[in-house]
C-alpha cells in the first residue's frame, strides 16, 4: 500500500524528530496575537502573515502576501512538476479575542506546553492544524509524493471572510489548483475522527435601542420611562423561546432541509455521547439530553443566539437608574437550504413590527454548506486518517461556519474537502484553548499520506 518512505513507522519517526522545531514554530506563531476583529491588532495580523510567509521561504517554498481591504492573505507554493496535481491546503491564521480574565489559567498569548498539550489562543483554531498540514506536506514533498502543494492562509476567517472572495477572484491565476483541502474542523471525540458532511452558515446582527440620553433616577422616572434593556429582552424573547431554543419568527424554518434517513443513521452510529459533550464543553445542563436530539440541534438546525447584551449598571450592589440605551449582539446559524438574505429580511421585518425603535446593524453573512462525502478524495482522506490514527473518520455535518469554503468553490472552480484535526476538548473560542502533540503528530502522518495518495491519483479529475 504505502511506499517505503511512507511507512507508518517512518512517519512517526519523522514527527518525533521534528517535534522541537514544530513546537518552536507554533510558539512563535501563537505569540503573535492575530485578533482579526480588533482594529488594535491590525499590525499583528500583518505580522502573523509575514511570519507564515517567512516560514515557507525557509522551507524552500515561495510565498506571497496578498493585501486585502482588511487583513492580508498568504499564498504559498511548493512547485514540483506541472504535470502533477496541485493540492491547496486552506487554514486561517487569525484568532478570536482572549483575555486572561475570561477564565484562562495562563496568558492566552503565551505558548504554554503541558504534558503534550499546547495552551494558547489559536493553538487549535487554527494555527496548530495549519502548521501540522505544513509539516505533513514537507515530509510528502521530501519523499517523492507526486503533487505540488499550495497553502492559502487567511487572516479574516474569524470575522466572516469579508474580503476573501473578491481578493482570491483577482488572484485566481496565482491560486489555480486541482483540489482544496480545509483543515479547520472538529472530530466527534478523540476516539472518533470526523470530516464535515456540511457546515452551518451564519448571519449576525446588533440590535440597539435608545430611549433617553443619560442615566436617570428610577425613583423619579421609573414607571413612565422606557427601559431599553427590558424592551430588548422582550424583543429577544419574542424572537426565540429561551428555554427550548425554538425560533418564533414566522417562516424561519421554512427552507430547512431535515437530515435524511442515511444522515440520521450516521448520527446514531457516529460515537457522539451526551456525557462527553457536557464534559468537553464544561456544561452543567443542556436543553435536551438525547444524543441524537443534541446532534440535530448543533449540526442540522438553525439557531437564534444572543452573544452579549450590554447596557445599564454592572457594578457592586444596586445603582437605581433607568439606563438610556442597550445593545444586543445576536446571530443565527443557518443550515441548508436557508438563504442569508431571506433571514435578514425575516429578522428585520419582525423586529420593526415588534419594536420599531430598535435599530439593526447587519453583519457580513455566510451561507450554509453541503459537503461531499464520496469520490476519490473523500476516500483518500478516509484512508489517510485511518492510516495515521487507526480509525476511519465519520462524515457528519458540523455546526460551525467557514466563509472561505464556498468562495473557494466558486472562484477556484474546484471541490473543497476537509481534513480537520481539532477535538471538542481543545476548546474552540473558549478560555484555555489547546492543541496537542498526539493530534499534531498523527495529523502530519495523515497529511503526508493524503498528499501521497493525491499524487497517485494524477491530474485527471
Ligand atoms: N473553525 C471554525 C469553524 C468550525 C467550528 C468548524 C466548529 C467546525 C466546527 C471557525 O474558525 C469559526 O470559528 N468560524 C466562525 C465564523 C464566524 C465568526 C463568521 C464561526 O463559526 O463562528
Ligand atoms: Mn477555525
Ligand atoms: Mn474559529
Amino acid at each position: 500500500m504505502s511506499g517505503n518512505g511512507f511507512s507508518r513507522q517512518a512517519l512517526l519517526n519523522y514527527a518525533a524528530a521534528e517535534r522541537g522545531v514544530f513546537e518552536t514554530t507554533l510558539r512563535e506563531l501563537v505569540e503573535i496575537p492575530t485578533v482579526s476583529v480588533d482594529p488594535a491588532h491590525k499590525d499583528d495580523c500583518a505580522r502573523g502573515a509575514e511570519y507564515a510567509a517567512g516560514l515557507v521561504r525557509r522551507l524552500g517554498g515561495e510565498a506571497t502576501i496578498i493585501p486585502t481591504k482588511g487583513h492580508p492573505i498568504v499564498s504559498a507554493h511548493f512547485q514540483r512538476n506541472a504535470s502533477w496535481p496541485t493540492v491547496t491546503v486552506y487554514n486561517h491564521l487569525d484568532v478570536q479575542p482572549a483575555e486572561r480574565s475570561d477564565g484562562w489559567n495562563t496568558d492566552p498569548f503565551v505558548f504554554t506546553p503541558d504534558e503534550g498539550r499546547y495552551f494558547a489562543r489559536g493553538s487549535t483554531d487554527d494555527k496548530g492544524p495549519a502548521m501540522t498540514a505544513l509539516w505533513g506536506a514537507k515530509y510528502a514533498l521530501e519523499h517523492g509524493a507526486k503533487v505540488n502543494v499550495k497553502f492559502l492562509w487567511e487572516t479574516e476567517e474569524e470575522i466572516g471572510s469579508p474580503n476573501f472572495e473578491t481578493t482570491i477572484r483577482a488572484e485566481k491565476d496565482r491560486l489555480a489548483t486541482d483540489t482544496v483541502i480545509v483543515s479547520d474542523t472538529v472530530w466527534v471525540s478523540r476516539a472518533r475522527p470526523a470530516c464535515p458532511a456540511g457546515l452551518r452558515g451564519l448571519q449576525g446582527f446588533r440590535f440597539t435601542l435608545e430611549t433617553g440620553r443619560t442615566d436617570q433616577h428610577s425613583g423619579t422616572s421609573g414607571g413612565a420611562a422606557r427601559n431599553p434593556i427590558t424592551e430588548l429582552c422582550q424583543l429577544i424573547s419574542e424572537c426565540v423561546d429561551g428555554k427550548t431554543g425554538k425560533i418564533k419568527i414566522p417562516g424561519f424554518y421554512k427552507d430547512v432541509v431535515p437530515p435524511s434517513k442515511a444522515e440520521l443513521a450516521d448520527l446514531k452510529r457516529c460515537g457522539f455521547t451526551t456525557a462527553g459533550f457536557k464534559k468537553d464543553h464544561l456544561f452543567k445542563s443542556l436543553r435536551v439530553n438525547d444524543p441524537v436530539e443534541i446532534m440535530k440541534r448543533i449540526w442540522c438546525l438553525p439557531t437564534f443566539e444572543v452573544h452579549g447584551i450590554a447596557g445599564g449598571y454592572q457594578g457592586p450592589g444596586i445603582k437605581t437608574i433607568v439606563p438610556p440605551r442597550a445593545t444586543a449582539i445576536v446571530s443565527c446559524r443557518l443550515v441548508p437550504d436557508m438563504n442569508e438574505k431571506k433571514v435578514i429580511k425575516l429578522v428585520r421585518d419582525f423586529v420593526k413590527k415588534r419594536n420599531p425603535d430598535v435599530t439593526i446593524e447587519v453583519e457580513h453573512g455566510l451561507p450554509a454548506y453541503k459537503g461531499r462525502t464520496t469520490g476519490a478524495h473523500p476516500d483518500a482522506i478516509r484512508a489517510a486518517v485511518k492510516y495515521a490514527f487507526g480509525k476511519e473518520p465519520v462524515f457528519v455535518r458540523e455546526g460551525g461556519s467557514i466563509g472561505a469554503v464556498l468562495s473557494m468553490e466558486h472562484v477556484l472552480k474546484t471541490p473543497v474537502y476537509f481534513l480537520g484535526l481539532s477535538l471538542p476538548e481543545h476548546g474552540y473560542h473558549a478560555p484555555n484553548e489547546n492543541y496537542d502533540w498526539s493530534q499534531a503528530s498523527g495529523g502530519m502522518a495523515a497529511f503526508a499520506e493524503y498528499f501521497r495518495l493525491a499524487g497517485e491519483m494524477g491530474r485527471a479529475r
